[in-house]
């Protein structure tokens, strides 16, 4: 595997492709020098260079996983596909929709995969939701995500606060809700409805969103996205905002350095870079006693024919006609990876074995299309203040999972 953005992002997937037996982390690349050199200290045996075009050019390397900013995201996965490589590119799959047809052409014409990775649909829990509810509730008939949280007061580049570059809350975190509640209600939406909001002076994109799916069966879906960092949603669940990247004193300190502009952002981003104070490679793939959780993603309720569904500490409540009672998950949990959040190890997991056992692509380019076609909906239907009909849904195969034990 090669890596290209080697920022923060990055540095969320770099240990699970170093550690993974399946997979072995050839090189990295970055105009960035303080990157690459943050790469070969961490991950040694590893290799560096300045540009795409040279990553491309080494011939270990069989796949590259994209994670520059999303402007980029387009552009580097023709270059890597059209260089023969697989690609797995980071959420928002692109900016437009025209972006993402070409990259589902060019995966075509090229003859090698495209994943459109790293959302929370990869997460256990949200999984087994989709194989519990198709074994034991019966039909989805309803999925509610409600996610505040601190999105906005996390450090920020100017890029990641441009809209124009595909870089607002909507393309950013959208892709984690909407391809989770796409897999639970099966993939093909029918239409969206939605609102944004933005009401901080110091940040002008929009910090809020919420939006009404309708997907071709009548089933319904209801998101919603606070940004802000007031209330946080991890405090629904127990042990959640142990690990939190800020505390409630940090989102005070946050909010008033803001307020009087003596914040200095690019320099906070840096710390949670490779090298950085809170660089999260220096303590290696996530795992242990720490809840996985919604994270990001938010409260999240799935309702079937015959019951309720929703995360517990490592597995998932099911509210049935017997009552509550927990499915643990921890087996299915490769020791020493993260199951959560990132979710890097399916994605990886989705391409190995689809080069190395001819098994499909499932997070394809047509998936992520329309997961993004989806996310896009949002923003039109808060401009046009109107229903959007969405025309470019594909269901997930029920093939998906199809080894997945649940005891
Ligand atoms: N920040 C997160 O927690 C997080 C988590 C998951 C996914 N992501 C995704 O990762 C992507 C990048 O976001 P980030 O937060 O890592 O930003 P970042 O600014 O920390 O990192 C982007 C990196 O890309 C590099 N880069 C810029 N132009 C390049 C080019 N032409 N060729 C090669 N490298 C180039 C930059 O030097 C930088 O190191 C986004 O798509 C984002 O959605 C971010």
């Amino acid at each position: 595997m090669g890596v290209v953005g080697l920022g923060q992002g990055a540095a969320q997937v770099l240990p699970t492709l170093y550690s993974l037996p399946e997979t072995q982390l050839v090189a990295g690349a970055d105009p960035n020098e303080r990157m690459r050199a943050g790469l070969l200290e961490r991950f040694p045996g590893t290799r560096a260079y300045d540009s795409l075009e040279a990553l491309c050019k080494d011939p270990e390397i069989e796949a590259i996983w994209v994670a520059t900013p999303n402007r980029f995201h387009c552009e580097h996965a023709l270059t890597a596909m059209r260089s023969g490589k697989h690609v797995i590119v980071e959420k928002p799959m692109a900016v437009t929709i025209e972006e993402t047809d070409r990259m589902v052409e060019v995966a075509a014409e090229c003859g090698v995969h495209l994943v459109a990775a790293h959302t929370s649909s990869y997460s256990l829990p949200v999984r087994a939701m989709r194989k519990i509810a198709a074994a034991e509730l019966g039909t989805v008939r309803s999925v509610l995500i409600w996610s505040y949280m601190d999105w906005m007061l996390r450090a920020r580049t100017p890029e990641e606060l441009s809209a124009e570059a595909g870089s607002g809350i909507v393309h950013r975190q959208g892709p984690h809700q909407i391809d989770v509640l796409r897999l639970l209600g099966g993939g093909k939406l029918r239409s969206v409805r939605g609102t944004m909001g933005s009401w901080m002076p110091e940040r002008t994109i929009p910090g809020f969103y919420t939006a009404f799916f309708e997907f071709e069966n009548g089933t319904s879906a209801t998101i919603l996205l606070n940004g802000y960092g007031y209330f946080m949603a991890g405090e629904l669940m127990p042990g959640q905002l142990d690990h939190w990247r800020y505390t409630d004193e940090d989102r005070i300190a946050l909010r008033k350095a803001m307020r009087s502009g003596s914040r200095d952002e690019e320099k906070e981003k840096e710390e949670f870079r490779i090298g950085g104070r809170r660089d999260p490679t220096a303590k290696g793939a996530e795992s242990g006693p720490t809840p996985w959780g919604p994270v990001d993603l938010g409260m999240l309720v799935v309702s079937c024919d015959r019951g309720d569904m929703r995360h517990s500490a490592h597995g998932v409540y099911v509210y049935g006609d017997e009552g509550r009672r927990e499915v643990g998950l921890g087996h299915l949990q490769r020791e020493g990876y993260a199951n959560e959040g990132g979710a890097t190890l399916g994605a990886v997991m989705e391409l190995y074995n689809a080069v190395v056992s001819g098994e499909p692509i499932y997070h394809s380019g047509a998936w992520g299309r329309a997961t993004l076609e989806a996310t896009l909906g949002i923003v039109t239907s808060a401009r046009e203040h109107r229903e959007v009909i969405l025309e470019r849904q594909v269901a997930m195969p029920a093939s998906y999972d199809a080894d997945m034990l649940l005891h």
